[in-house]
């Protein structure tokens, strides 16, 4: 869902140094000067490998850290503004609940701490449980939940207060495709009840399918943003190509095709920019074309060329 109101976040130049060091004497840059805008209803994903700097921004926006420099804004609302916080519901990258509360006493601890009026605090409970599908474990202690209901009881803590914005760290990491199905789909649908969500993650089918725009970061350096499908178009395209004709192999091979024959069927996948080299070199062979697909770049591709690249030359160096 994507309503263009106002910004739900703005970012200018925010950033974070840790003292690091046996004497605190050095610096290391979390966040580099970072700008980046998230538009009401927008689903954001904040993607990066392990140390990029996800957990620092959101902890960042929490108001848990603060900056080395730069501003941010929340519903046009400072940072600093503690009314903020009434609007913005956050589910941390690995919570710790006492297990021996169960799910209905957990969210009715955090409804007291984000303030929900006295009167309306169990209805809030009870509806953020049923949200997430909850309610028949209401009164099970945490401690005989599986991972996947824990992550639910852990949305279900981070909205009981009827948040705008929703900021998620990691919310589908260890759970199983089952689990992390369920999660996807929840977001999905608090999203289309208005809410907008941020939510960081390394794992890019779910932003591929959830998201409307990413931001990718790498080593605390913004790498690229915009919406899914626009990004892939700045992967350099592959192309399958299928034939008839064994014989063609080693000419596509010396192409730098990768082939796989199955009796004298061939595919082969190659660089879109190669591809009318690779019809000559099938005519020249009296190769039959079956068929010539563009192979759909994935997240996982954009995020290897534009990550991936730096962490091979740091390997190789
Ligand atoms: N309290 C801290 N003191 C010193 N350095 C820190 C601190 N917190 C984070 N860092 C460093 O800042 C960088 C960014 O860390 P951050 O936790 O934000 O990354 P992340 O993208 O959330 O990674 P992950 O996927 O592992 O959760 C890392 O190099 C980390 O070591
Ligand atoms: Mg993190």
């Amino acid at each position: 869902m994507l309503a263009t109101l106002m910004p739900a976040i703005e970012i200018h130049g925010l950033e974070k140094s840790y003292k690091t060091g046996f004497f605190g004497n050095k610096l290391k840059q979390g966040l580099k000067p970072l700008t980046l805008s998230v538009e009401e209803g927008e689903v954001f994903g904040y993607l990066g490998p392990n140390g990029a700097g996800k957990t620092t921004t959101l902890k960042l926006l929490l108001g848990l850290v603060f900056p080395s420099g730069g501003t941010a804004r929340i519903l046009g609302r400072d940072l600093n503004d503690i009314e903020v916080k009434r609007f913005i519901g956050f589910l941390p990258e690995q919570p710790y609940f006492y297990d021996h509360l169960t799910p209905l006493e957990l969210l009715d601890y955090y409804a007291r701490l984000s303030g929900v009026d006295p009167r309306e605090r169990k209805r809030s409970v009870d509806t953020a449980l049923a949200r997430v599908g909850m309610t028949a474990s209401g009164k099970t202690q945490l401690r005989k939940l599986s991972k996947g209901m824990l992550q639910r009881v852990g949305i279900a803590q981070a909205i009981v207060h009827n948040p705008k914005l929703v900021l998620l760290d990691e919310p589908m990491s260890g759970l199983d495709p089952i689990g992390r199905r369920e999660v996807r789909d929840l977001v999905q649908e608090l999203n289309e009840e208005g809410k907008t969500i941020f939510f960081s993650t390394h794992i890019l089918s779910d932003a591929e399918t959830l998201c409307d725009r990413v931001a990718v970061l790498n080593k605390g350096e913004l790498k690229g943003v915009g919406v899914v499908a626009d990004l892939l178009r700045q992967v350099s395209g592959e192309v399958e190509v299928v034939w008839q004709g064994a014989k063609a192999i080693s000419a596509l091979s010396a192409l730098g095709a990768r082939c796989h024959a199955t009796g004298d069927t061939v595919r082969a996948v190659l660089p879109e920019r190669l591809l009318e080299a690779a019809l000559d070199a099938l005519r020249v062979n009296h190769a039959r074309l079956t068929r010539v697909t563009p192979v759909q770049a994935t997240l996982e591709d954009y995020f290897l060329a534009r990550v991936g690249e730096e962490k091979s030359a740091e390997v190789t160096a």
